[in-house]
């Protein structure tokens, strides 16, 4: 694995943020955000880019951000919910890595994303359709290298199945 990074994906509320920051630094990493590239890229929060420019902007930023993750090697980097959703970018990011899933129940996702603000897809949608979206990405995240069930834990006893795997992986690969 020529750039080692370590990549975690998840629907919204799933602990990306809060899991990769411990994580990284746990392992002595630097921990990186694609929506915080986007965000300083941009000079603007992202709910700001999707009012001002829409999602379809904020898909591309999410593209260029992509190619910017090429130089990183070693790194914790925390993708947006949406960033592995697209044809081919799931593999682009397991070329980058080990992708690592963290999964959970729509319902616990949903409340967790639901009290922090600044997400702009929980916007003027309803739980339904949400958890529709949540359906249509599982098909994405589910190529991951790995997953881990976040159901119940908090951030620490997450990092410590993420750690646990990625023993794994990588006494498996050597
Ligand atoms: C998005 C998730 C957000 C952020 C943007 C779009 C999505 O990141 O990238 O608001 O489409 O699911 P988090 O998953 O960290 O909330």
């Amino acid at each position: 694995m020529p750039a080692d990074n370590v990549i975690l994906v998840g629907f919204m509320g799933a602990g990306k943020s809060s899991v990769g920051r411990l994580l990284a630094r746990r392992l002595g990493r630097c921990f990186v955000e694609t929506d915080d590239m986007i965000v300083a890229r941009e000079g603007k929060p992202i709910p700001e880019i999707f009012r001002e420019h829409g999602e379809v902007r904020f898909r591309e930023l999410e593209a260029e951000a992509l190619e910017a993750l090429r130089l990183k090697a070693g790194d914790v980097i925390a993708t947006g919910g949406g960033f592995p959703c697209h044809e081919g970018r799931m593999e682009a990011l397991r070329d980058l890595g080990t992708v690592v899933w963290l999964a959970g129940e729509f319902v616990d996702l949903h409340e967790r994303a639901g009290r922090t603000g600044g997400r702009p897809m929980l916007a003027g949608r309803a739980p339904a359709e949400l958890e529709e979206l949540y359906r249509t990405r599982q098909a994405y995240y589910q190529r991951a290298h790995v997953s881990v069930d976040t159901s119940g834990l908090g951030p620490d006893q997450v990092v410590a199945r993420v750690l646990a795997v990625l023993r794994r992986v990588h006494a498996a690969r050597v």
